[in-house]
């Protein structure tokens, strides 16, 4: 694998090094930060292929991310005992009784329980690790960080918005970074949550919880939101910047649905009003921080929530500041980078922004040669991986693109990715049959960030996909495959500078179509997690319907493998 560090095991090497660990709640994930630069970061459902690394079901709350973590270590090659220290995303010091907070659930201590004992039980995970090296960090504070240190230099203060499940004994926390500490301004205490609100609503709606939010905010497209006057009456925002929400009984508003059942104009109509409402209220607590906050021009956000990329536009478009940065691994996965930054600056090092969520696990050319050759796939290496790929999505091929490093965080965004021709409308029925997914459901565009004034109003950049935007009248038509229900597309900005291979890709498609944009969904098929290793990417080109394989500079063509079409 790549990206090794130079200079370990000399004895001199001054670099503070601090792992991350996220353990508890959901989306295990390790992150190794060295110098204040993040420099590993993966979620352990890459290595262990279990979607978010376990399943949301009671006593399944915890999981050590294990794999991912000596990953971390190894890829840069820093040894358990050079560590400087461990952070730990939850602090159970901060943890009172479950019934206290107004949360029902009688085991809750259990999770307690558990996370003290996290250094044990991290020690007996990564030999050699000292257990009085691992730090608890708040978990509010970790997801904090993950955005006010992570995000690009603001020029002055960065509020930062958490808005969240729930973490000790809080569910948002909003404050104010001032040359790299934190300053908390108010945080929300449960039961009252935005993140169990929408949890809730999946559930009711048939779906996975902590997982399957997404797809209620799509669905929400479809609906009216006929429920708001009463919503607005159930969730308060209140005038020291935190909100109430009210029990609400859902099943007056809409019959709670069966998973996998067909759904109605009720469940859509409940969707629209819970999300419009979660909007507004998203606005109100931005805009109530920005005046806490001084009038701070940027705002950082993480937690959960902030992968609402709808709520996420409006916020951009009709809140009071110039930008929004919001991390790309903004659920819990993301704390572990978030807390390895917190200690790192409190250890004495200054937080280098992210360039990239591309910080996952990587091969070099010759291993991807040597992995083909293992397989016997019948490859070439074409004078440029780009016009290759460019000229079988022109003939409306679907190509699996694995280059680089994998991303953190749930969106693909060019490393592990799907890709599709975006001018058929047929292309998103096929793709989400590829990928097992309901059809009321979008697929993305990624487009150069030359070309994005053209087609699209809204974010920019958006290199990370968490925001949504206006497709131009003009080209609704042209680009059918990627326009939503509500004119709108959730896109990924591709800057030559950062993504150059990316660029050259869309530029070629657009030579020969036309069209400056391309379909992108994450490389993975029903139920899986993304693609993380060259196997994968040939054990999913050979099981679904895909044209051409990627693989770095190397091309394997459906029609060389015989057989079939
Ligand atoms: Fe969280």
């Amino acid at each position: 694998m790549i990206y090794r560090l130079g200079g370990e095991g000399e004895g001199t090497d001054p670099a503070m090094r601090v792992l991350g660990i996220n353990a508890i709640f959901h989306d295990p994930a390790a992150a190794l930060v060295v110098d204040g630069q993040v420099v590993a970061a993966a979620e352990e459902e890459r290595f262990s292929r279990r979607k978010h690394g376990k399943r949301p079901v009671p006593f399944s709350a915890w999981e050590l991310p294990e794999l991912s973590a000596a990953w971390c270590l190894s890829s840069a090659g820093v040894d358990v005992d050079s560590l400087d220290a461990v952070a730990y995303s939850f602090d159970p010091g901060l943890c009172r009784d479950a019934a206290d907070l107004g949360l029902a659930d009688p085991w809750d201590w259990l999770r307690v329980d558990y996370a003290r004992r996290a250094p044990q039980f991290l020690a007996a995970a990564l030999p050699g690790l000292d257990p009085e090296k691992v730090r608890f960090v708040p978990h509010h504070v970790a997801h904090a960080a993950s955005a006010g240190l992570a995000a690009p230099p603001a020029g002055d203060d960065t509020a930062v918005l958490v808005l969240d499940g729930r973490g000790e004994v809080a569910s948002h926390l909003a404050g104010v970074y001032r040359d790299g500490e934190l300053s908390p301004l108010y945080s929300q205490e449960l039961p009252h949550s935005l993140g169990l609100l929408y949890e809730d609503l999946t559930r009711h709606l048939g779906f996975l919880h902590s997982s399957d939010e997404y797809k209620v905010m799509a669905l929400a497209s479809y609906g009216r939101p006929k429920h708001l006057g009463l919503l607005r009456e159930l969730v308060r925002v209140t005038d020291a910047g935190g909100f109430h929400v009210d029990r609400i009984d859902w099943a007056s508003l809409a019959k709670a649905a069966e998973p996998g059942a067909e759904l109605t104009e009720d469940h859509a109509d409940l969707a629209a009003s819970v999300q419009a409402r979660l909007e507004e209220v998203v606005l109100d607590l931005a805009r109530w921080l920005y005046d806490a906050s001084g009038g701070a021009s940027t705002l950082a956000m993480a937690g959960g929530v902030a992968l609402n990329c709808v709520a996420n536009a409006r916020l951009a478009a009709d809140g009071p500041y110039r930008d929004v940065w919001v991390q790309p691994a903004a659920g819990d996965s993301g704390t572990a980078l978030g807390a390895a930054l917190h200690v790192a600056g409190a250890l004495g090092d200054r937080a280098t922004p992210m360039s990239g969520a591309d910080l996952g696990r990587g091969w070099s050319v010759e291993e991807l040669e040597a992995e083909l050759r293992r397989a016997a796939l019948p490859y070439f290496r074409p004078d440029s991986i780009a016009a290759e790929a460019a000229r079988v999505l022109a003939d409306n091929g679907i190509v699996a693109w694995y280059q680089g490093r994998s991303e953190y965080g749930p969106r693909a965004l060019g490393h592990r990715s799907l890709l599709a021709h975006p001018g058929d409308p047929a292309t998103t029925a096929r793709m989400n049959d590829v990928k097992g997914r309901e059809q009321f459901r979008p697929i993305a565009p990624m487009v150069r960030a030359e070309r994005f004034a053209d087609i699209f109003d809204g974010v920019f950049p958006s290199r990370y996909m968490l925001f949504v935007h206006r497709v131009k009248p003009e080209w609704r038509d042209r680009i059918p495959a990627v326009t939503h229900v509500d004119g709108t597309a959730r896109v990924q900005t591709v800057h030559t500078d950062t993504e150059p291979l990316v660029a050259e890709l869309l530029a070629e498609f657009e030579r020969l179509t036309g069209l400056p944009v391309v379909v992108n969904t994450s490389l993975n098929t029903a139920g899986r997690p993304m693609v993380d290793t060259p196997r994968e990417a040939m054990e999913l080109f050979g099981s679904a319907p895909v044209e051409l394989l990627a693989l770095g500079p190397f091309a394997v063509r459906r029609g060389a493998l015989g057989g079939g079409r």
